[in-house]
C-alpha cells in the first residue's frame, strides 16, 4: 500500500511516516526542505521517495504525486494533507500577510493535494484521503483567530466531502489532534494542556487511517472539553477565553 504525506519534514508528518513505514506502507514524502526529507528516506525501514515541493503550488503539487507514483510503482492509496502552518494573530493587529500564507497552506494546500489524487481514487473506486485539521477549529480560539478559521475550513471541507465521495468507494478522514510537541509549538510559551509526543499522535493517526476512521480526534479530554465548549452560550465562551489574549508565544520561533 502506498502513501502520501504533505509536510513530512518534521513534527506530525515525519512521525506519521515513521508510523506507517513500520506498518509496511511505501511513502512518498513531501516538504519543501528536500534535506530533511532525503535524511527521512534513508531512516525509513520501507520504500520511500522525497517529493520535495511547496504545497501552495497547484501543478507542482500535481508533478509531485505524478514523480511519486512512478517511483513507487503505481497510485497512492492514502493521501494525508498535513502541511500547516501557525502564526499567532490578534485582530487588533491584523497582518494580511500571515493570513493569506495560513490561508494557503494550510486550506489551499490541502485542495491541491485533494486536487491531484482524487481523480486517480474515484476511478479505481478505491482509496482514502485525511486532513490533519485541529482540534483550535471546533471554536475561534482568540491568539488563534486565523489557524483557528483555516481549521474549521478544513473540518467543512472534508465532511462534506466524506458523504459525497462514498458512493465512489473513496473514504476521508478528518483529523484533529490536540496539542502535539512539534517545531510549531515550540513557539508557545503557555501551559498546552494534555500535551502528547508527535510518536503518540501518529500511532492513534495511523490506527485511526487504517480502520478507516471518519474522525479521529485525541486527546480524550481535551476532545471532550471542545466539543462541550462548542454548546456554550456566547456569552460564557467570551468570558472563558477571555484570559487567552494574552497568551504569549516566542515571536523568533512563531514564523519558521
Ligand atoms: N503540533 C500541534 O499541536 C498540532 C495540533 C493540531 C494540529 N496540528 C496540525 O498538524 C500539522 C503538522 O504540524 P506540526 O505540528 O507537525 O508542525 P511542523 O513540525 O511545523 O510541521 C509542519 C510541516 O508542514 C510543512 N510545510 C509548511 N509549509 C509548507 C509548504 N508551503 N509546502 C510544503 N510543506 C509545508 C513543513 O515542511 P517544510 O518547512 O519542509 O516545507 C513541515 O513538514 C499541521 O497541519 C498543524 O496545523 C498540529
Amino acid at each position: 500500500m502506498r502513501a502520501i504525506i504533505t509536510g513530512a519534514s518534521s513534527g506530525i508528518g515525519a512521525a506519521l511516516a515513521h508510523e506507517l513505514a513500520r506498518r509496511g506502507w511505501t511513502l512518498g514524502l513531501l516538504a519543501r526542505r528536500a534535506d530533511l526529507l532525503d535524511a527521512l528516506v534513508r531512516e525509513l525501514p520501507a520504500k520511500s521517495v522525497a517529493l520535495p515541493c511547496d504545497v501552495t503550488d497547484a501543478a507542482a503539487v500535481r508533478e509531485a504525486v505524478k514523480r511519486g507514483e512512478e517511483a513507487l510503482g503505481g497510485p497512492f492509496d492514502l493521501a494525508v494533507a498535513n502541511a500547516g502552518v501557525s502564526v499567532p494573530s490578534h485582530a487588533a493587529k491584523f497582518k494580511l500577510a500571515d493570513a493569506e500564507l495560513m490561508t494557503r497552506v494550510n486550506i489551499l494546500g490541502m485542495f491541491h493535494l485533494f486536487d491531484a489524487v482524487i481523480p486517480s481514487m474515484i476511478e479505481r473506486r478505491s482509496g482514502r484521503f485525511a486532513g490533519i485539521a485541529s482540534i483550535a477549529g471546533l471554536r475561534g480560539l482568540p491568539t488563534s483567530s486565523v489557524y483557528s478559521a483555516t481549521k474549521a475550513a478544513m473540518q467543512a471541507f472534508l465532511e462534506a466531502s466524506r458523504v459525497e465521495l462514498r458512493p465512489y468507494g473513496v473514504g476521508v478522514t478528518t483529523v484533529n489532534p490536540g496539542f502535539v510537541i512539534t517545531p510549531m509549538t515550540e513557539k508557545n510559551r503557555f501551559k498546552m494542556p494534555f500535551l502528547m509526543t508527535a510518536e503518540e499522535a501518529a500511532r492513534i493517526i495511523a490506527d485511526g487511517l487504517e480502520r478507516g476512521a471518519r474522525v479521529v480526534e485525541f486527546p480524550l479530554p481535551t476532545s471532550l472539553l471542545m466539543r462541550m465548549a462548542r454548546f456554550l452560550p456566547d456569552a460564557v465562551w467570551d468570558r472563558a477565553t477571555g484570559g487567552y489574549s494574552k497568551r504569549k508565544v516566542d515571536s523568533e520561533k512563531a514564523k519558521r
